[in-house]
Order: C-alpha cells, then structure tokens, then sequence
C-alpha cells in the first residue's frame, strides 16, 4: 500500500450515527474484526473480545440503556451534547460490536506500569483499526463511549459479560444512512462531515517541546469551544 492510500483511507473515515437498515453479512463483519485482532497491545496481551449484536431486541435494549443513563447524566450537565450523552440511535445499525478486555491481563506488564491504561489504550487501537477496516469496505462506525454510570454494567448484564470486563465503547457498525445523517447537522455540530482537524505544525516540535507552540489556558478554552471539539467541558 501506498502512503497516499493510507492518507486517503485514514482522511475519508467519518463518524456515522445514522444507519440504512441493510444487513452485514457475517463475513464482512469478520473481515473488519480480523484487522482489529492484528493491532500492537501492550505486551501482546490482546486483551479485546468482541461481542457482536444483531439482534433487533437486544440492540434496543442496549440503546435504551445508554438513553436512560445519557438523560441522568444531561440533568446534571445539560451543556452536553444530546447525541453523545444519549446515543439515540445506535441501535439503528445492523450490527453493534461491544469491545471489551479482559483487565486482568494487566498481569502482562510490569509493576510498576498501570495495566489497566495499557490495557485501555489497547482496546483504543483495536477500535480505530476496525473503524479504517470498516471504511475501507465501504461501511461506516462511530464510537459510543459507554463506560462509567449504570449504563456499563447493565449492558454487561444483558449480554452476559464477565462483570470486571472493560466495557468502554460500542461500534455500531453499517451502512451510512448520509440523508439522515445530514438532517442531524443543525442539532450537533459534533455531526459536521468533516470536523476540523489542527493543523501538522502546530503539534509537531522538533529536538525539543516548543514552548512558543503551548496552548494558554485561554487559548485551550477557545478551543474547547470551538466548532471542531465535541466537547464535554470540564473548564
Ligand atoms: C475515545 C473516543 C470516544 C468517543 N466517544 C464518542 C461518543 O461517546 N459518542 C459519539 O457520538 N462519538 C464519539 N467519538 C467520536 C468522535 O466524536 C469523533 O471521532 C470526532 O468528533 C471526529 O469526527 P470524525 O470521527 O468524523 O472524524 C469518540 C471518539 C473517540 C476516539
């Protein structure tokens, strides 16, 4: 592959929350977890399982998990953006796929290392190679941050995962439903096609940290409240 198919594949992916009905054929959906299963993690742990929902009762369930859980917490911060904090629609998408990971595998690494980041930050890679998988075959994914509230552990009930799992995110997983999509835009600007990304030079510092490129706390502000962040301010 060449860098430019790389940049394109990686540059074209979008956050899609509004899926066309259409099915994903098994395959298609093992494809996209075969790519995912050959990501580094830390100590070659492997910590991911996938459990992967089609079921039209169980993915309302498990949305109506997340809604119940996202309304609580917009009654304690209604600064919040609706379509995250609730994820209203995830179980529109055929199929939803629950990574989660097993923390006692934190036993991989060394004492004086936090297994449990290393075992986060490995599902984090697992995820995102299966959101470029997805892309590349033409299927669309977003994230739907589900860990903490009571919304983690009920899910884990409903589908019968081992309860100290690590469930952080599900992926819904299909064919983006752009006309829906598009609607959505005046409710969350998080929707936009494309939210703006910072630009290569102002992260990238050579032989050293340059402090001329620190962000002041007013500037990270402005930032934060910017139209490109999906934000859930904490300033
Ligand atoms: C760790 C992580 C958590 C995320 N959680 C959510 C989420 O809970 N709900 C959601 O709608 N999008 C979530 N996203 C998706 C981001 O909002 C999205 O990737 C970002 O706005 C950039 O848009 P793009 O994916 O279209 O490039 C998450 C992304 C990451 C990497």
């Amino acid at each position: 592959m060449h860098y430019e198919d790389l940049f394109h594949l990686v540059q074209k992916r979008r956050s899609f929350r509004r899926f066309r009905p259409e099915p994903i054929p098994r395959e298609m959906v093992r494809q996209v977890l075969d790519v995912g299963r050959h990501v580094p993690s830390a100590g070659n742990a492997q910590p991911w399982e996938f459990v992967v929902v089609e079921d039209e009762k169980m993915k309302k369930d498990i949305t109506m998990n997340i809604v119940r859980d996202g309304a609580r917490s917009l009654e304690k911060d209604p600064t919040m953006y609706v379509e995250v904090a609730v994820q209203p629609h995830l179980h529109t998408a055929p199929v939803l796929i629950l990574v989660c990971g097993d923390p006692r595998l934190h036993a991989t690494f060394p004492v004086w290392l936090d297994g449990n980041i290393l075992v986060r930050q490995s599902l984090a890679i697992c995820i995102y190679a299966i959101q470029l998988a997805a892309e590349s075959l033409g299927l669309a994914t977003a994230w739907a941050t589900i860990q903490g509230g009571s919304r983690e552990m009920a899910i884990k009930e409903l589908l019968g995962i081992p309860s100290g799992y690590i469930l952080d995110h599900i992926i819904p997983l299909g064919y983006a439903d752009e006309e829906k999509e598009k609607k959505t835009k005046p409710l969350a600007p998080v929707l936009e096609r494309a939210p703006r990304r910072r630009a290569l030079d102002e992260m990238v510092h050579y032989e050293h940290y340059d402090m001329n490129k620190y962000r002041s706390d007013d500037e990270l502000k402005k930032f934060i409240w910017s139209e490109s962040v999906t934000r859930i301010p904490r300033f």
